[in-house]
């Protein structure tokens, strides 16, 4: 099936947040701090104000009315403390783009700064462990004796890899146009992953009534992540709206979006890893380091993959925190998984090396028969057949045992693999189905951010309902319809999809007019069960002994991830997930200044993305799945597993091809030609 809205899409008809028409709309542009701690001590704008069109001036000088428990990153102009370089510091309204740019470029903030810290360094004395990680996770875990398992193992490792700063860069940046009604109600366009949950954030941010607030988002240009909760941007806009008496249009810059709509963590992590002569593991420790800012402690998850990952009698993780002059971190596509699982999976390719074992067979070898972390049976997992699957389909027999010895030319040849896995959740939400004009019009407060939302939940609907697809019609993206959760943590097809299947079996077993439908109670009554969805990764890569420089002709990846809804749009979500993951491998990096404080790279030309060329041949294929734990469509998401394990794989194969282990991504020219 095609997607539903490719043609409004294809012929720019699909409005996006900026788009909205919206009469006499005026324009806000943000002045950013430059400085990475310290005081404003006075914001100078007197020349701003005299500039032509400008309409307002915020900052913290006048500070606008906000909610006293607004999340502190969205308290805009509350305070005259400084964060982190980049942050909002003023915002000048004005008639034009152009005029608002050009007198936020006069506006003078004067600064007592501080002495600022913004690198995550391994040995930082500020290190903390947080009460949890996220979501909810506890921060510690402890099994068995990791001590005892790693002294009595036939081989062992001990290794430290480090991920760098990366960002999300969707392509449609980040833009919020907001409309005040004379009665105070707030309508805000913004490009977000959940059209409910921002509006409750902007709901609570200005102390309004949910009522009073609505979020129309309908057509998102991607997000991974970093539209999956509200940025401020949204909040200058209706600010901006509040002080100007008009509405407020506010699109980020490329530059912008690098320092106020998230990034994922740099980590830092430690694995130590035992097994016997079999190689069946003794022990396993997973211990990482991470940044949250002085704002907001957001605390990744990064280790968890391994306490869902392989059977192991002792099993240690552990999460460490250091709060830096920097701004929050937030989700990037398989926030923990991802870089957790970078680190996990190469740290086996390095112990099936000190094990001259197979890193295939050694995955199999210590396959999980319940989740090695608390023993919950799993729901399905088919780990061990992704595995069997791949290397078939890979060509894996025909792999050297041996690092280092296939040359073409210049080229150094290698293959590597890597396990991924991701969870597979749901969340409570509402749905309604009704008849129109003879068709079934469906609505959920759902988010189609580039995935292809719509057009799996109209096969939902159909399939449901038992009418042809060309029947249905979806309606999504808008706070007024049934509340939904985010299109975040592959959650979102599972939950709303839940929702559309009770609405559509309400309508049916009804007057076959209309059904309405909430999960709260069904998702209440899941049973305790590890849910997750598993994969496998291969990757060849060509390294040349010349530029230092990697090629992946090949990628492959084998999924189990339960039924998948609609094959043409699962393959663009897993192959999407492999590139980024590719680009994670080699390319990826937002270099902190540690000088300045803030971001460095703050572009497309110098924050490298995998182009075509660079993705030659990324195939996903995905095992016939059945599990009946899961919702009413057997599904498990599939948004970013297909992330989880790609640059481990990659890794993998480059120290296949060369023989050298490089521990820090991204594996660039540089650090490749320094270990020959
Ligand atoms: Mo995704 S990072 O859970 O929006």
């Amino acid at each position: 099936m095609n997607r539903v809205e490719g043609r409004v899409k294809v012929t720019g008809l699909a409005t996006y947040a900026a788009e909205y028409p919206v009469e006499a709309v005026a324009y806000a542009y943000p002045v950013q701090s430059l400085v990475a701690k310290g005081r404003i001590v006075r914001v100078h704008d007197a020349e701003a104000r005299e500039m032509p069109g400008v309409l307002a001036v915020l900052s913290c000088e006048d500070p606008p009315r906000l909610a006293e428990d607004a999340d502190a990153e969205l308290a805009l102009f509350q305070s005259r403390d400084v964060a982190y370089r980049g942050q909002i510091v003023a915002a000048v309204v004005a008639g034009t783009y152009e005029n608002a740019r050009a007198a936020a470029a006069a506006v003078r903030v004067e600064y007592d700064p501080d002495d600022h810290d913004v690198a995550l360094r391994s040995d930082h004395p500020g290190f903390y462990r947080p009460d949890v990680v996220n979501p909810d996770y506890p921060s510690d875990t402890v099994k068995g004796d990791v001590e005892a398992g790693l002294a009595g193992a036939a081989a062992s490792v001990d290794v430290t890899y480090s991920t760098p700063v990366l960002h999300n860069n969707p392509m449609e940046p980040h833009a919020a146009v907001a409309v005040w009604d004379p009665e105070g109600r707030l309508l805000v366009y913004d490009s977000t992953q959940g059209a409910s949950p921002d509006r409750d954030t902007i709901a609570q941010t200005f102390g309004l009534p949910r009522e009073d607030v609505r979020v129309v988002s309908r057509h998102v240009g991607g997000g991974f992540g970093a539209k999956g909760s509200t940025r401020p941007h949204a909040v200058l806009a209706a600010l901006a709206a509040r002080a100007a008496g008009r509405p407020v249009k506010i699109a980020l810059t490329r530059q912008q979006m690098f320092d106020v709509t998230g990034y994922r963590t740099p980590t830092i992590q430690r694995l130590r890893l035992g097994a016997d002569a079999g190689g069946r593991l003794t022990a396993v420790e997973h211990v990482a380091y991470e940044q949250s800012s002085t704002l907001v402690e957001f605390a990744e998850q990064t280790a968890t993959p391994a306490r869902v990952m392989y059977a192991t009698p002792a099993l240690r993780t552990a999460h460490r925190l250091v709060r830096l002059d920097v701004a929050t971190p937030s989700w990037m596509r398989a926030p923990g998984e991802c870089p957790g699982m970078y680190a996990l999976e190469s740290a086996m390719d390095e112990l099936a090396c000190a094990l001259g074992m197979d890193p295939v067979e050694l995955r199999v070898v210590n396959d999980a028969d319940a989740e090695p972390e608390g023993g919950l049976p799993f729901s399905s997992r088919n780990l061990v057949m992704c595995l069997r699957e791949g290397a078939r389909r890979f060509g894996w027999r025909h792999r050297d045992p041996e690092p280092g010895v296939r040359r073409e030319g210049e080229w150094l040849v290698g293959t590597g693999v890597a396990a991924s896995t991701y969870p597979a959740r749901r969340r409570p939400a509402r749905a309604f189905a009704f008849v129109r004009d003879g068709d079934y019009v469906v609505q959920v407060a759902a988010a189609d951010i580039g995935t292809g939302a719509r057009t799996a939940l109209v096969r939902i609907a159909a399939d449901a309902l038992g009418v042809p697809p060309d029947q249905v019609h979806v309606e999504l993206g808008d706070s007024d319809l049934p509340e939904a959760p985010v299109a975040g943590g592959s959650m979102g097809t599972a939950s709303w999809g839940s929702a559309v299947v009770r609405a559509c079996e309400e309508l049916k077993r009804g007057d076959g007019k209309e059904g309405r439908a909430d999960t709260t109670d069904e998702v209440g009554n899941d049973a305790r069960l590890a849910r997750h969805a598993f994969g496998a990764q291969f990757a060849e890569v060509r390294v040349s002994s010349v530029t230092g420089e990697v090629r992946v002709p090949r990628l492959l990846g084998v999924f189990a991830a339960g039924r998948i809804v609609d094959p043409q749009l699962a393959r663009s979500q897993f192959i999407g997930g492999m590139t980024m993951g590719l680009g994670m491998a080699l390319m990826e990096e937002t270099l902190t200044d540690e000088e300045f404080g803030g971001f460095l790279r703050r572009d497309l030309a110098q924050y490298h993305v995998p182009a075509c060329a660079d993705v030659p041949h990324v195939e996903a294929v995905w095992l016939d799945e059945q599990d009946g734990e899961l919702n009413p469509m057997g599904s498990k998401g599939i948004g970013e597993i297909g992330i989880v394990g790609t640059a481990a794989a990659i890794g993998n194969a480059v120290h296949h091809a060369t023989g050298h282990r490089v521990r820090d991504l991204p594996l660039t020219p540089v650090k490749i030609l320094s270990r020959f």
